[in-house]
């Protein structure tokens, strides 16, 4: 009876209070443990896809070893999807394809362990795999034997054609084969977050890791829509148990630096595995240090009984926190907006105890400060800044936030304002502060470029304001306006910096204008970038085909992806926007999506949900007085799977 009023009460026990206790996970002395930290290691997917063979893996294995990957934590050099043959063998193994891969994968296996490190493999839970080949479901006893034979080191585990049979037989099937080879072989569970792994299936089948969400694609948003998944996971993570917000997409080109150490510095705080997914081979610096910051994997590597969590939400700035088991935090200040911000929150927000001041390290500049408690960055857009935080007295000069701020866009000949904050979160005054603003050549300030203040006190700020008038350059260049700020401290003098780099804008001119001829304040695209006069190719710019729906080919327009929008500047100078939407054709009759014009952010014209193969739709806009249209595509409501949008003749008549 006691024993029974014990389980009732630790069942009712909210699960944060025990991450370990919430699957019945298996005894410990059934397996080693294979992933007490979160793996750290490359996939082939992301970059290469099924362009794979054995040069690739080995040439990826001797670049991991040599560019110092390796011994920064790297492990695992995993195959993806398409390594395998498309039939099985006499006795129903799975064999490597005869051409990509004539070595085999025990060679392979045996040339990565000769470079100190570990070979994956990647199967599905079904009958064929995503790209369908063959794959392990039913089969899962042979298949994990061979891999064991093979010396293979790390199984992901794919979703795709699984019968709609229950995920818990499908995994745990593998899961406990892969037990019975008595080999050490990280399970990576890939079920897109479906059957929620991390409240129990994850564990109770075995796995070490499981995926949250749906593939991760080369671009923000994508990024920026697995984050806003990872929140309140954060409780269900822990040794041999990872969430697993999927691998890096840092150098695969489509995404800015800025961007790429943000998704690297978030998925550090989420204790997410660190699986590198761009060619190892010929990474440029930036990559190589993004990939190689030592003070992030720390933070990846580091189990302090909790993984990061979002601790503020302020729209557009967002802080992450994650206690380190020596008593420090380690911050993420993301940025998701348009423009410059300051982003911060509280010592005691971030969950840090009271003190006087805090030493601030910036994980990327390694500059470390003093804070009296508010741990505040400049951030640009689309960026992030990374600290580390620890209570206690620091020598260090005051922590400052300098950021210059601006209208997004810019228009000749019409005044606007700039802004340029200094803000002192330090415990002791900055001295003889000096901000100098500088603007293109032949721009107009009301008043001189430098500002002077004497003292900005611990907890204060100095801000400097100017209206400027723009004068024509060519249109639609970003013109780039620079802050820098200098001032004394105990420490000594330091400077500040910061950038805006709005478009300058003019209305279209008089008569029809075709929208893809025109330019972008901004756009957002589901995949790869917006296209003019294409279809969408999901990668890079231009490897779309001629727009097409309900067999109709139309030489102009966008070819967008759901969820998408095109900001286009019209200056209250035109008068009507037409197109023909819906699906391209190239998708075969699959997707469905809703198209939007919004004018200065009000809905002008909505259609229906369009499905895929259907003739397309005429929008037509009476566009008077609006200064900014915004073109928007929304999945159909059954997510944006083969959301393949056109904006067919798109045209502005101003
Ligand atoms: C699924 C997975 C991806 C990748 C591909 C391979 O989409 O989620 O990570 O493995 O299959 O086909």
């Amino acid at each position: 009876m006691r024993r029974a009023l014990t389980l009732l009460v630790s069942a009712l026990l909210p699960l944060a209070a025990a991450p370990a206790a919430i699957a019945a996970p298996e005894p410990a002395e059934a397996r080693a443990v294979s992933a007490s930290t979160p793996p750290m290691g490359w996939n082939s997917w992301n970059k290469f896809g099924c362009d794979i063979d054995e040069d690739l893996i080995r040439q990826t294995a001797d670049a991991i070893a040599s560019s110092g990957m390796r011994d920064a934590g790297y492990t695992y050099v995993n195959i993806d999807d398409c390594w395998m043959a498309r039939d099985r063998d006499a006795r129903g193994r799975l064999q490597a394809d005869p051409v990509r891969f004539p070595g085999g994968i025990k060679a392979l296996a045996d040339y990565v362990h000769g470079k100190g490190l570990k070979l994956g493999i990647y199967s599905s839970a079904g009958t064929h795999t995503c790209a369908g080949y063959p794959a392990s479901l039913d089969h899962e006893e042979v298949d994990a034997r061979t891999w064991a034979d093979w010396g293979v080191d790390y199984l992901k585990y794919d979703n795709c054609f699984n019968e709609g049979r229950p995920a818990l037989d499908r995994y745990r099937a593998m899961g406990e084969a892969l037990r019975r080879t008595g080999r050490d072989i990280v399970y990576s569970l890939c079920e897109w977050g479906q059957n929620r792994p991390w409240e129990g299936l994850g564990r109770q089948v075995g796995g070490h890791l499981w995926r949250t969400t749906g593939d991760i694609s080369d671009n923000w948003t994508s990024v920026m829509g697995i984050l806003d998944q990872q929140v309140g996971l954060e409780r269900y993570a822990g040794p041999d148990g990872w969430n697993d917000p999927d691998m890096l997409e840092v150098g695969n080109g489509g995404m800015t630096d800025a961007e790429y150490r943000a998704h690297f510095a978030l998925w550090a705080v989420l204790n997410a595995p660190l699986i590198a997914g761009n060619d190892i081979r010929a990474m440029d610096d930036a990559t190589r240090r993004i990939l190689l910051n030592r003070d992030l994997l720390e933070v990846d590597q580091d189990w302090s009984g909790a993984q990061g969590r979002k601790v503020r939400d302020d729209g557009d700035g967002e802080v992450w926190a994650k206690p380190m088991s020596d008593g420090s935090v380690a911050v993420v200040l993301l940025n998701r907006g348009a423009g410059n911000a300051a982003v911060g929150a509280t010592a005691t927000e971030l969950g840090l105890p009271s003190a006087r001041s805090y030493r601030v390290k910036d994980l990327w500049s390694k500059e470390q400060h003093a804070s009296a408690g508010m741990i505040r960055g400049a951030v640009p857009s689309h960026g992030a800044v990374a600290y580390r935080v620890w209570p206690g007295a620091t020598k260090a000069a005051p922590l400052t936030s300098f950021t210059l701020t601006g209208p997004e866009l810019v228009e000749a000949d019409r005044p606007f304002t700039v802004s340029a904050g200094l803000v002192n979160d330090g415990t002791s005054p900055l001295l003889a502060a000096r901000v100098q603003i500088q603007v293109p050549d032949g721009w107009v300030l009301d008043g001189s470029p430098l500002r002077e203040t004497a003292f900005v006190r611990a907890g204060g700020s100095f801000t400097a304001t100017w209206t400027v008038t723009a004068r024509p350059i060519a249109a639609a260049a970003t013109v780039r306006m620079t802050a820098a700020a200098g001032y004394r401290t105990t420490a000594g003098a330091q400077s500040r910096w910061s950038e805006i780099a709005p478009p300058l804008v003019s209305a279209p001119p008089t008569g029809a204008n075709s929208v893809s001829g025109l330019p972008f304040v901004s756009e957002v695209n589901g995949w790869g970038p917006v296209e003019r006069d294409r279809s969408n190719g999901e990668q890079s710019a231009g490897d779309g085909r001629p727009i097409t729906v309900g067999g109709v080919q139309y030489a102009t327009g966008l070819g967008v992806h759901a969820p998408s929008s095109v900001r286009v500047y019209l200056g209250s100078a035109c008068s009507t926007f037409s197109a023909l939407v819906g699906v391209d054709d190239e998708k075969d009759g699959r997707g469905s999506v809703v198209f939007r014009v919004l004018g200065d952010g009000e809905e002008l014209a909505v259609t229906a949900v369009l499905p895929g193969g259907a003739a397309a739709v005429p929008v037509d806009v009476d566009v008077t007085g609006v200064r900014m249209l915004d073109l928007q595509v929304a999945d159909g409501g059954d997510g944006n799977d083969s959301d393949h949008a056109d904006w067919a003749n798109a045209t502005i008549t101003c």
